[in-house]
């Protein structure tokens, strides 16, 4: 295991009609915020009204900004970081999903930096401040209720690119799972697989040693597996729904990576899909996990035919451990297939001809992942793999 320092100081407010909250808890950032959400699932559920009197009671003046899309842009941070300049505003409050969250985030550093927020994104520019964020988490996915992280899209080019720092974390995350039951079943399904996602990235490491986060990851996987089909037939199952959404947060507070380094090459592979072709980032995420496994499996067989064994209960085969590894893919796949989304880039009408550019891209500051080292040249040939 190695050396680390932990510390993840997102308060998390958990359970049901925790919205109520809100004015009481962004209070304490000042009394004028940015109210951000997204294209419009929170009127329609009725959460807009709630937090807009939560604000009221706690004497909170909201100037609204909406209209967040899913892999959200820079053109709208930028309209968002003017706004809370107009009007003096010292506190952000996020309701909606990860793009709410990281447009968010995007505001809050962009707001008291003189330069371009762009920076943070393009040159690893370090993030020394952000406005306080408060966030209210209606889909359980990204993580960014409590993770450093931030993605944004830039249009100019279609460069999606994210910031982190441990700056970035927000002040509090109010997660109610019955918000969680007006989520169509495909944002479900590829919510459920970013969740598995962040785990699984931790999960395939070099560092030895790490056998209680190991098993940590394993619980996270378990859990998702078996609350995901759950919620799919029973959508407003709270039980289920409060699972998968702690479930959500842990898996990328941090504490899963906690002593052992993360690979992040499929999130990277990933992040050009969605950036060209504006799909969901765990839809990305479904079709190409399968792809890198059977591409890097060889590199350890042992940790894959672990992650067979305890994650999907396939049966060792202890003269072939390569058979036990690639049973786990497949059973990685199958589950993804159950939840009802493809898992290869034909089945999401992704076509093959801009395979050259987007490796280009992926890999334009060097080499991705860390459990295997990908070049240009061999993430190429995942997305081949993916087809
Ligand atoms: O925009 P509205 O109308 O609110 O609809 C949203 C959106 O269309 C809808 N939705 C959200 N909550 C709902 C709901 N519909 C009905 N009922 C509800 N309760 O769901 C759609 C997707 O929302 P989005 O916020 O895009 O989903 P998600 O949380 O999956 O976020 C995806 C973004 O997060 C980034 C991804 O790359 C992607 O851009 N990520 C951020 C990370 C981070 N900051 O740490 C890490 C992740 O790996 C990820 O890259
Ligand atoms: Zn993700």
């Amino acid at each position: 295991m190695l050396d680390f320092v932990f510390s993840n100081a997102t308060k998390i407010i958990f359970g049901r009609g925790t919205e109520m909250k809100t004015g009481q808890e962004i209070s304490r950032y000042g009394k004028k915020v940015l109210l951000h959400y997204g294209g419009g699932s929170i009127k329609k559920s009725g959460l807009y009204d709630r937090i807009v009197e939560s604000l009221r009671k706690a004497g909170v003046e909201a100037i609204e900004l909406g209209g967040v899309m899913p892999n959200p842009r820079l053109s709208l941070v930028r309209e968002g970081i003017e706004l809370c300049r107009k009007h003096g505003i010292g506190s952000i409050l996020a309701v909606g999903g990860g793009s709410v969250i990281d447009s968010a985030k995007a505001i809050g550093i962009g707001v008291p930096y003189t330069g371009d927020v762009w920076d943070f994104y393009s040159t690893g520019r370090k993030v020394e401040e952000m406005l306080p964020l408060g966030v209210v988490l209606t889909i359980p996915a990204a993580g960014s209720e409590s993770s450093g992280g931030s993605v944004i899209t830039n249009e100019d080019g279609l460069y999606k690119r994210s910031a982190n720092s441990v700056n970035m974390r927000p002040k509090f995350a109010i997660m109610n799972p019955e918000l969680t039951f007006t989520l169509p079943p495909y944002q479900t399904a590829v919510g459920a697989v970013d969740i598995m996602s962040h785990v699984m990235e931790r999960y395939f490491t070099n560092v030895k040693n790490v056998d209680f986060t190991d098993r940590l990851c394993e619980a996270t996987l378990k859990t998702m597996i078996v609350n995901t089909p759950i919620v799919l037939k029973e959508p407003d199952n709270y039980e289920a729904r409060a699972e998968i959404m702690w479930a959500s947060t842990i898996a990328h507070n941090d504490l899963l990576g906690t002593g052992r380094i993360g690979d992040w090459a499929t999130h990277g592979i990933e992040h050009e899909l969605s950036a060209i072709y504006d799909i969901a980032h765990g839809g990305g995420l479904a079709i190409m996990w399968p792809a890198w496994m059977k591409y890097v499996y060889k590199h350890d067989i042992e940790r894959f035919a672990q992650f067979a064994c305890r994650v999907w209960n396939v049966e060792p085969d202890f003269r072939n451990p390569e058979k036990t590894a690639l049973e786990g893919i497949e059973s990685l796949k199958g589950f993804f297939l159950s939840l009802g989304i493809p898992v290869t880039l034909t089945g999401a009408g992704i076509p093959s001809d801009r395979f050259e550019e987007m490796a280009r891209k992926a890999t334009e500051k060097g080499p991705l992942g860390n459990f295997v080292r990908l070049k240009k040249e061999d993430v190429e040939k995942i997305y081949r793999l993916a087809l």
